[in-house]
């Protein structure tokens, strides 16, 4: 793989596959991150994938892709809520992690503004909370909207949920607020509320929260406003946007007005005028961190006057004139035990490491990820050794390096699965590379893939069937009664087959369990397109992916009619074309998807799983536009729009929007500068047009 290559080493195709890769990777990790509260990979990880996708398009500019991870904050906004736009965007913040990095904030800025060295730059200091930022709108005073941040530009109106919160007046207090204005500040959950709500979820037997910010993300975007009631969230309020009249004059008096007008703000935040006390303020928080009433993860840096706010403006997805100062990841020095191996839903074998217990940052740690067998190679780790670990906010602990070896015998990554014994290759590539991870062979055979495969399946972001969770697939798995997903629909039948006694009898269901589970079962034979094919675990085609398709094809039926005919036709086919055409799609989910359909017991489970289940069409956002079900290509410079508004409209009036010009396109939007597309497109007579018609075309002339 050329994910392991350094960037200079990188050739201009190789590039291009690894900015496909990565634009992939970074918005499922967002996806899981900001959709689904639950995320997938430590913030060090995907640190390292945006660094890395930032270095290849420095060295190869023409090669930025139009989706690039470096234009995009967040992800879109999720189903379920309706959609609202920010009338400002909602940006994020670039990161400091060095005294220098923070030296270098304040000599930027002070180059830029053209400040005399005896010029006082002073800055609000503030700690950086780990929740969710939500925006609230405010007209004559009144509430009127919250929108959580989404991808930036467009979030999910949450309006009811908000409401909900004692720390959000509905009313403002006091005088001086513009007729107009968005307050915007930081959902969250105090440590000992996500103590207390894990321990009662828990009871009731459900699924825990990884951390208090995903608590606070997954209780506020509960589509029952009751449940957001019952939930303690709080909320600080740090910034705001579009507010219709000037209200003060430093950043300091804006955040103390918004005390006055009945907010609640963060009583740490104070004003300095020194990077040295910048640094001093920093240290002083790092101290508190752990004592205090929530999760932090740094501290914020903010120009005071406004008037350089204002003049300093924004770079990409940030603020020139603000910098989040992150604190480094916890670090332990441990004894590793042993090394045991988790076999995934895909068959991939990865070694963890067991340790002897200790607490960092504290929390008690007894495993850490060793990712793969060259990490444990490049580590030169064994069990027996003294290793440092790292724990970095929410996420699985690492292993950094061995401090001290032990008497321990090298280790050896096995050749056969754990679980199943089949054999445990790594792949080879096209060019002849060794993929970093062994998988096991053993495919539905190993019960471990089994397993893992239907713990995804019937998770919150596939079907998310309540009351089936890991406890009660291993359960089941066990006893026999389900082994493919198209048996949880048969559960009943299943149990009564293999000559077990009821449900409701079992150790831990109950009547009362066992009909719920059930009709929760039952609840889900009709399944949303999208949770469908993300449920079924396919490599490459995870949530983000499987939503393209679903905005695609709208019909399942007609999605899997191409995906067989790409089988059959192969990569030259019209219809693989097709399918690596459409927006976002890349060639290794297409081509997975095409080897899931090759695979004849793939087919048989998922003709008896459609026994079971009617999977529904994706429904276009908006139907009678002109374009509702036309497949529309944007080309060349736009000139009132970004390429990602423009095509974020295109698809909220129903359009598809794809990446390439085929006989299968119905309009081309070719702005000042399009080439090819556009050629091909006159070369296969289809409709041109410009931006102006396109949006008169749209009614948004
Ligand atoms: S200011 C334009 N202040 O950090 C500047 N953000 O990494 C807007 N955050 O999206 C952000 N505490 O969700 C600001 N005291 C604080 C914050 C804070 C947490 C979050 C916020 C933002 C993210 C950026």
């Amino acid at each position: 793989m050329s994910g392991d290559k350094p960037v200079e080493a990188l050739s201009e195709a190789e590039a291009a596959a690894e900015l496909e890769r990565l634009a992939r990777a970074i918005a499922d990790a967002d996806a899981a991150y900001y959709q689904n509260d639950a995320p997938e990979l430590t913030d060090a990880d995907y640190d390292a994938l945006r660094q890395r996708n930032l270095a290849i398009e420095a060295r190869f500019p023409a090669l930025k892709r139009e989706d690039s991870p470096t234009d995009r904050v967040g992800a879109e906004a999720g189903d379920g809520f309706a959609k609202a736009r920010h009338s400002a965007p909602m940006l994020s913040l670039d990161n400091a992690f060095t005294d220098e990095d923070v030296a270098d904030f304040a000599v930027r800025i002070r180059r830029f503004l053209g400040l005399p060295a005896e010029e006082i730059l002073a800055f609000t200091a503030e700690p950086k909370i780990d929740g969710l930022s939500l925006s609230l709108t405010y007209e004559a005073g009144k509430l009127t909207r919250a929108t959580t941040r989404g991808d930036g530009q467009t979030g999910e109106d949450v309006t009811a949920n908000a409401r909900t919160l004692t720390d959000i007046p509905e009313t403002l207090k006091g005088k001086g607020w513009p007729d107009r204005i968005e307050v915007r500040g930081e959902v969250y959950m105090a440590k000992s509320a996500f103590a207390e709500l894990n321990a009662r979820e828990a009871e009731a037997g459900r699924k825990v929260f990884a951390n208090p910010r995903n608590a606070a993300a997954g209780s506020l975007r509960q589509l029952d406003v009751e449940i957001t009631k019952s939930r303690p969230l709080r909320f600080f309020a740090y910034a705001w946007a579009a507010a219709s009249a000037p209200f003060a004059e430093t950043q300091f008096d804006a955040v103390t007005a918004f005390a006055d007008w009945g907010f609640v703000t963060n009583p740490r935040m104070v004003r300095i005028e020194t990077v040295e006390e910048i640094i001093a303020y920093y240290q002083e928080i790092e101290a508190q961190r752990a004592g205090l009433e929530y999760d932090i993860d740094g501290v914020v840096y903010k120009v005071d006057r406004l008037d350089w706010q204002q003049r300093l403006g924004f770079v990409s997805r940030a603020p020139r004139w603000a910098i989040a100062h992150k604190f480094p990841a916890e670090k332990a020095v441990t004894t590793l035990l042993g090394i045991d191996i988790q076999v995934g839903r895909t068959g991939s074998l990865t070694p963890v490491a067991r340790l002897e217990p200790v607490t960092v940052g504290g929390v008690v740690v007894s495993n850490a990820t060793l990712h793969n067998e060259d990490e444990i190679a490049r580590l030169g780790v064994k069990p027996g050794d003294k290793v440092e670990i790292q724990r970095a906010g929410d996420v699985i602990p690492q292993v950094l390096r061995v401090v001290e070896a032990g008497q321990g015998a090298p280790w050896a990554m096995p050749d056969t699965c754990p679980v199943c014994g089949s054999a445990a290759v790594r792949e080879i590539d096209d060019a002849g590379r060794a993929d970093v991870r062994r998988r096991c062979t053993g495919g539905l055979i190993c019960a471990a893939q089994a397993v893992e495969r239907l713990k995804h399946f019937v998770s919150r972001k596939a079907l998310d069937i309540d009351g089936l969770g890991e406890k009660q697939v291993i359960l089941f798995h066990e006893k026999g009664v389900l082994k493919a997903p198209q048996d949880i629909f048969r559960l009943k039948k299943n149990i009564e087959a293999a000559g077990l006694p009821p449900l409701e009898d079992w150790e831990g269901f109950g009547a009362q369990s066992a009909r719920k589970l059930y009709s929760a079962i039952d609840a889900r034979r009709k399944v949303p397109f999208a949770r469908f094919l993300n449920g079924l675990g396919i490599r490459y085609v995870g949530q983000t992916t499987s939503a393209q398709f679903a905005r695609s094809f709208l019909s399942w039926q007609s999605f899997w009619v191409a995906v067989k005919a790409a089988e059959e036709g192969g990569v030259e086919s019209e219809t693989y074309n097709e399918l690596i055409g459409i927006d976002g799609i890349g060639q290794a989910a297409a081509r997975s998807l095409m080897a899931f359909e090759g695979e004849p017991h793939n087919r048989e489970m998922l003709a008896a799983l459609l026994e079971e289940v009617e999977v529904e069409d994706e429904i276009p956002a908006a139907t009678g536009s002109p374009v509702t079900g036309k497949t529309v290509v944007f080309t060349g410079t736009l000139e009132k729009m970004t390429r990602d508004e423009a095509k974020a409209r295109a698809s909220a009036l129903g359009a598809k929007v794809a990446g390439s010009v085929s006989a299968k396109t119905d309009i081309v939007v070719a702005g000042p500068g399009a080439g090819s597309k556009l050629a091909k497109a006159e070369q296969l007579g289809l409709t041109v047009m410009s931006e102006d018609e396109w949006l008169a075309l749209i009614g948004e002339s």
